[in-house]
């Protein structure tokens, strides 16, 4: 019997392929959004169907402020994905959350200002809801697979989504920890709007490579995120296979593979 989920996995930093998948085929898949990030891995983990995209693209040649994410989304959705997994690299703005710890993120705040974060426009005006912006069925998934591959894991994080590609100044990190973020990085954001707008639930993992800058003396630097992301690699991957081994035989609907039919305002004569 084939699964009824088609598992999209945006991986981040140092995630750059995944094993285990059986019949794995990199397959370029055209948009009308313009170039995705890379060609989509697409295989099966079992039954279950799985399109991995590598968010910066294989060798990190993209930066966040380039990603395509409205063509990356799409592509996925082309693929056939019902839901969508990503994983980032993040800082962390709370003690308790340390390097090393997976946060699973229910929350955001969005800083970034010059990436095209809509689908919708002049023409085909269309709002969506963005107050529970990550699905909960995936979210406690995600959590449960971390737990079971031995991960130490954090829950209803908020995300802070910044432009870069510099990092925060002290001042800054300290104010959004004011602000009530726990986690920040630089490329989750238009993707999550952009996944609500394809009517596809989203689940993000961040693996915390840092605490940023808002200790004493203490900075960021890239050095340091790759070693820590290279420790968390095994992880994040056990942790992927073991979501998609610990799917349910059936995919109930989720309001949000609906979530366009209360949200297009522009009259439909306009839009046949
Ligand atoms: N990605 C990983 N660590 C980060 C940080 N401190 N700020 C922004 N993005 C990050």
């Amino acid at each position: 019997m084939t699964s009824p989920w088609t598992i999209g996995i945006i991986g981040g930093s140092g995630l750059y392929a995944i094993e285990g998948l059986e019949d794995a085929q990199w397959i370029a898949i055209e948009s009308p959004w313009g170039k995705p990030s890379d060609e989509v891995l697409c295989g099966r983990i079992g039954d279950v169907r799985v399109r991995f995209l590598p968010r910066h693209g294989r060798g990190h040649p993209v930066s966040p402020r380039d990603l395509n994410a409205r063509a990356n989304i799409d592509v996925l959705k082309r693929a056939g994905c019902t839901d969508i997994l990503a994983i980032s690299a993040v800082g962390s703005l709370r003690e308790e959350i340390e390097p090393g710890r997976f946060a699973v993120v229910d929350q955001f705040i969005d800083r970034t200002t010059s990436r095209e974060n809509s689908f919708f426009g002049t023409g085909l005006v269309a709002h969506v809801s963005m107050a529970d912006p990550v699905c909960p069925r995936l979210s406690e998934m995600a959590a449960a697979a971390i737990a079971g591959a031995k991960g130490k894991v954090a829950t209803g994080a908020t995300y802070l989504a910044m432009e870069g590609p510099q990092f925060s100044t002290r001042a800054e990190s300290r104010m959004y920890r004011e602000w009530g973020a726990d986690v920040i990085g630089m490329t989750a954001m238009p993707e999550a709007k952009l996944a609500r707008e394809a009517e596809l639930p989203y689940a993000l993992v961040g693996m915390v490579t840092d605490y940023d800058c808002w200790r004493e003396g203490e900075a960021v630097d890239v050095a340091q995120v790759i070693a820590q992301m290279q420790l968390n690699g095994k992880l994040a991957r056990d942790m992927l296979v073991r979501f998609i081994n610990v799917l349910p035989e059936a995919r109930e609907p989720s309001p949000i593979d609906f979530a366009l039919e209360d949200a297009v305002i522009t009259a439909p004569d306009k839009h046949d």
